[in-house]
């Protein structure tokens, strides 16, 4: 997540806590396979120790995810040792159904979380709700963005694009946009975990939601928002391959239960992504980490081809 704007060159380092499996939400397309089992402890030492060992190393933000951190019982106590030892920032990555509650709002914006990533999934409560399996998780993200923004944050949706919100997903931006979100960001589903096991169910060809996520991408910017684009292969894009997000600006380091990732983006490139024959052709070979493994698995390679040096003017 981009929390400033970086000269040409210039790499932001930043720490990325899993803080829990569980979740208050059970999305069909769940990239965790999040459950609402019993309550699970959090390794409350190894995640201080994680925060304790690499501060004043140059971290401007520690991002927090799950499943849902806000459900975890040390969720303020985790805040409070982050604002304690220095991190200048937090982002939090949440559904926000909790985020409804005002006073709960208030704590955690009192806590150096200055961006708050929300999960929007559907046009309405029929739509997100079928997603999440959750009746009322809508009204509760929508409630939960407004107090956010009314206590001045900066907010960045997520929306992922399944089977059931493609065709609709200038209505999600036209939604989370008059709320006064800062920032739209649009991923094509990673089918692991539960998207995985909900593959058929969930997962739309990437060549068929094209034509949808390029108009999503033309309203954002009408609308003067920013806009990007995660996880979909540059050849798809085509043109819009410019809205992908940018990590090379950002390096993040992953505390995932007991394990450390050093270099999380690497990690992602190399071990979730793969490179087949159109990418040896193409000019984006070496920016673009290529197809999930997962989605190659059911979906194979017929969609993709080189993008050629012609098509990349104006699109760096
Ligand atoms: C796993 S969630 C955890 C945070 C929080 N519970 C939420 O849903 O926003 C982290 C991010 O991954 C996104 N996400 C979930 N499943 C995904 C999938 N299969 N592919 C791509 N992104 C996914 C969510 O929308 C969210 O922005
Ligand atoms: S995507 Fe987020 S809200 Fe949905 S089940 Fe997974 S962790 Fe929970």
């Amino acid at each position: 997540m981009i929390l400033r704007k970086l000269k040409g060159g210039d790499v932001m380092k930043s720490l990325s806590i899993h803080l829990t499996d569980q979740c208050n939400n059970s999305c069909k397309f769940c990239v965790v396979d999040s459950h609402q089992g019993k309550p699970e402890r959090v390794a409350r030492n190894i995640i201080f120790k994680f925060l304790e060992s690499n501060a004043g190393k140059g971290y401007e933000s520690v991002n927090i995810h799950g499943g849902e951190s806000t459900i975890v019982p040390e969720f303020f106590e985790i805040l409070d040792k982050i604002k304690e030892l220095g991190y200048p920032t937090v982002s939090l990555q949440t559904n926000a159904r909790k985020l409804s509650d005002m006073d709960f709002a208030k704590e955690v914006a009192s806590r150096n979380v200055d961006l708050f990533i929300v999960s929007v999934h559907g046009k309405d409560a029929e739509m997100h709700d079928y997603c999440t399996s959750i009746q009322g998780s809508f009204d509760e993200a929508i409630q939960g963005i407004k107090n956010v923004k009314s206590l001045g944050k900066k907010v960045r949706t997520n929306t992922v694009v399944c089977k059931q919100n493609y065709n609709y997903l200038v209505d999600i931006i036209d939604l989370v946009m008059d709320l006064g979100v800062d920032h739209v960001n649009i991923s094509a589903i990673h089918p692991a975990g539960k998207a995985f096991k909900n593959f058929h169910e969930v997962t739309p060809r990437l060549t068929e939601i094209v034509p949808a996520v390029k108009n999503a991408v033309d309203r954002v910017v009408s609308r003067g928002v920013v806009v990007t684009l995660e996880g979909f292969p540059a050849c798809v894009l085509r043109d819009y391959a410019k809205y992908m997000i940018n990590w090379d600006e950002i390096h993040f380091k992953l505390l995932f239960h007991k394990i450390i990732l050093k270099d999380y983006n690497e990690y992602m490139e190399n071990e979730t992504r793969k490179q087949g024959a159109p990418c040896q052709e193409c000019v984006r070979k070496n920016k673009c980490g290529g197809v999930y493994k997962e989605y190659l698995h059911y979906y194979g390679w017929s969609e993709f081809s080189p993008l050629t040096e012609a098509e990349l003017i104006g699109n760096k």
